[in-house]
């Protein structure tokens, strides 16, 4: 195994200082470190970051392969800068069995880009009527800890009592999609004044904000993990204060989208901003900034959506929802955090790695913890050419937008998976 010498790099809080990787750890931090046989790269200027999770990314194998591959996906997750990712179970077929989740985690470990992360369907076939087989898939070689029927919601409440009490013998999450379905039947964006004067069917806020109010207090009455999905409105941002004041086990995630973006974007008619849940008004932007920084919302999680032409290349009404993320994540949250690197490595590894227990993940890098690490240039700057991204879909809203900051290198135990700014194989 190769060793490598990271010469003057910032860390977090501290001072630029040489980092040594040496089998498959962080051997040595310090000044002046010298080791012959390691290979140089010249840190200086750069930003160690723990390698970055992702709590929701869609890898659409199997099934839809033509869109993303976990290979694919996890090539596109080291070039943003990630080592670990937990994949989503809307596949085809679902995730909802030991043996579906288990290939995945297999493909995950053959890639070996990122370390693969598989959540499990809570319904079978993600049709909301009976409970997947959440003990076999948690007992299986994948080790399932997060269930979720993401895509869709788990609208029957008695079905999230019952997944709520399942998990929480092996102090496992249910991840709810928040999305009341009798509220958005038809939906096309955001009901508001945009909705209106587009002429498209609203998904007004309430749908979200009413599960997310059901689920907090289902979670506090059986004494349950809930995590929410790509948090959206500035009305969930106040139940969820309400909720975690109350100690309530919840935690939640916001996707760099619904950061940066709004529903004037729908005013381009591009399907390619067509996501779900939609992007919202500006208040509700401001207000999932001030969360994040605040820790009402907890992490940044993707949504890593790829989609193949045909379903993003299409009329408004008739395409998928959903865009690419795990390329451009940290560029946005750059632009929109600015240099405050101990919140995006919180946002962004830490708390991540801790929500889904990711053991070696989301550590800073230090004497002896494994080599799971990113390596940022924050001065440079890069247009997003579609073409050029390693995910096989093109729908990224950033087309030709110049984005802050360029994954330099990353490093999973130790070996590199990005060197130079391009993936290693
Ligand atoms: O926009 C979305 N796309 N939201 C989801 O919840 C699912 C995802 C997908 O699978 O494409």
């Amino acid at each position: 195994m190769t060793a490598y010498l990271i010469k003057n790099v910032s860390l977090v809080g501290a001072a630029p200082t040489d980092l040594l990787i040496r089998d498959g750890v962080v051997a040595e931090a310090g000044a002046g470190l010298t080791a012959p046989d390691a290979t140089v790269i010249d840190g200086a200027g750069l930003v160690a970051l723990p390698g970055l999770v992702d709590l929701h990314t869609h890898l659409r194998e199997p099934g839809r392969e033509d869109a993303e591959t976990v290979e694919s996906g996890s090539r596109a997750a080291a070039l943003g800068g990630y080592t670990a990712v937990c994949a989503m179970a809307n596949t085809s077929p679902v995730a909802d069995t030991a043996g579906v989740v288990e290939q995945v985690w297999r493909l995950g470990r053959e890639a070996g880009l990122v370390d693969v992360q598989p959540i499990g369907a809570v319904t079978v076939g993600l049709a909301g009527e009976r409970l997947a087989e959440l003990g076999a898939m948690a007992d299986s070689a994948a080790g399932v800890r997060i269930f979720s029927d993401d895509g869709h919601c788990v609208a029957d409440p008695k079905l999230m009592r019952r997944a709520l009490e399942y998990v929480k013998a092996f102090d496992g999450i249910i991840a709810q999609h928040a999305e009341e379905p009798r509220l958005t039947e038809g939906a096309q964006m955001h009901e508001g004044e945009v909705s209106t004067r587009l002429g498209l069917t609203g998904w007004p806020a309430v749908a979200e904000e009413a599960i997310i109010a059901r689920d907090v207090l289902l979670a506090e009455h059986v004494g349950s993990r809930l995590h929410i999905c790509h948090v959206s409105t500035a009305g969930s941002v106040e139940v969820l204060r309400h909720a975690k004041a109350r100690g309530v086990k919840v935690t939640a995630e916001v996707t760099p989208h619904h950061l940066l973006l709004t529903d004037s974007k729908a005013e381009t008619y591009d399907p390619v901003y067509k996501v779900n849940p939609p992007l919202r008004t500006a208040t509700d932007v401001a207000a999932l900034r001030a969360a994040l920084a605040e820790g009402v919302v907890d992490i940044i999680a993707t949504d890593h959506a790829p989609h193949a032409v045909e379903d993003k290349e299409c009329e408004w009404a008739y395409a998928r929802p959903g865009m690419l993320g795990l390329e451009t994540a940290l560029s946005i949250a750059l632009d929109v955090l600015g240099p405050q690197w101990d919140l995006i490595a919180e946002r962004m590894s830490r708390a991540p790695a801790r929500i889904a227990g990711l053991a070696g993940h989301g550590l800073d890098p230090a004497p002896g913890v494994p080599a799971n690490l990113t390596l940022v240039d924050p001065a440079a700057r890069r247009t997003i050419e579609p073409a050029e991204l390693a995910s096989r879909s093109r729908n990224t809203p950033y087309a030709r937008m110049t984005l802050p900051g360029r994954i330099v290198a990353t490093f999973l135990r130790g070996e590199p998976t990005v060197l130079d700014g391009k993936a290693v194989k």
